[in-house]
């Protein structure tokens, strides 16, 4: 993760420059804000215009890979810029396919884009009704990839990817760190449904891979496919294969080599195919 205030900015272009414009000027509107509804739309705008910029996503996304760190079982989904001084991070969220979560609210003010693919968020009042238990909805809205929203507290919120391909959101989430040893900021209240023992989102490592690949698989820029490289060399099977999908789809030969790798790790049949399959991609580029 990069703190802002310490991490040195440069101009190469691969230098997340576009990541670290984007948490200066965060910084910089906290700094200067005279009203908090006026901060989050100021924030909400600045997200909007950074996610239609390609480097912004590469950068953001280069980040989240940097931060995975051996053991993999210990990768708890930190923060991509994390800003002690003006007590705000910017955070990934990796959504699979038909995952809802659970009602909740924040203690501060959240800034939330939909980063890659779409997403529905709903949010509640509290139902007064008879039972005087659970939530009526109040307002649903549909996210596509570059919409931004935001949440002034209180607010009871789900949020929902109601697609059969992964979708990512980014946040950026204002407020102190109330408990130790944790990413969160303010303290999150969970109101979990009856069954869900586990509300929050704190996906796999996979999730995050499978998601990450398909978003770098929808942008055509040659560092997409460097990071598809990079999630290759550390991920599990399963991603390892839809990176060599993606790289597959902009280049035979770099695919070709990774599904050979990839028959290396696998036995029998799957073994079989693959190496077929990276043998097939190589001569198919000899014989051009
Ligand atoms: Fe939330």
């Amino acid at each position: 993760m990069i703190s802002p205030s310490s991490a040195p900015v440069t101009s190469a272009p691969s230098s997340k420059s576009a990541m670290l414009a984007f948490a200066a000027n965060v910084a910089g509107a906290i700094q200067s804000a005279t009203g908090e509804e006026a901060l989050v739309r100021r924030v909400r705008q600045m997200l909007i215009d950074a996610i239609h910029d390609e480097t912004f996503s590469l950068d953001c996304i280069e980040e989240a890979i940097d931060a995975i760190q051996p053991p993999l079982s210990d990768w708890v989904n930190p923060p991509i810029v994390n800003d002690e001084v003006n007590n705000f991070s910017v955070r990934l969220i990796y959504w699979p396919p038909r995952f809802l979560n659970s009602a909740h609210e924040h203690t501060f003010w959240t800034v939330t884009g939909v980063f890659s693919n779409a997403l529905t968020f709903r949010t509640y009042f509290p139902d007064t009704g008879q039972n005087g238990e659970g939530f009526q909805v109040d307002r649903e809205i549909k996210g596509k990839r570059g919409e931004v929203g935001f949440i002034l507290p209180p607010c009871i919120h789900t949020v929902g990817n109601e697609a059969d391909t992964p979708s990512i959101s980014i946040h950026v989430f204002s407020g102190p760190k109330l408990i130790e040893d944790s990413f969160e900021r303010g303290r999150t209240t969970w109101y979990p449904d009856e069954g869900s023992p586990d509300p929050s989102p704190m996906f796999t490592l996979n999730h995050a891979f499978q998601a990450m690949i398909a978003l770098l698989d929808s942008l055509d820029n040659p560092r997409a496919l460097d990071l598809l490289d990079r999630i290759f060399a550390i991920a599990g099977a399963p991603a390892r294969l839809a990176c060599a999908k993606a790289i597959a789809r902009r280049d035979k030969v770099r695919a070709g080599h990774r599904l050979l790798e990839l028959a290396e790790q696998c036995t029998g049949e799957d073994a079989a195919k693959l190496h077929k399959l990276g043998t097939a991609f190589l001569a198919e580029q000899v014989s051009k």
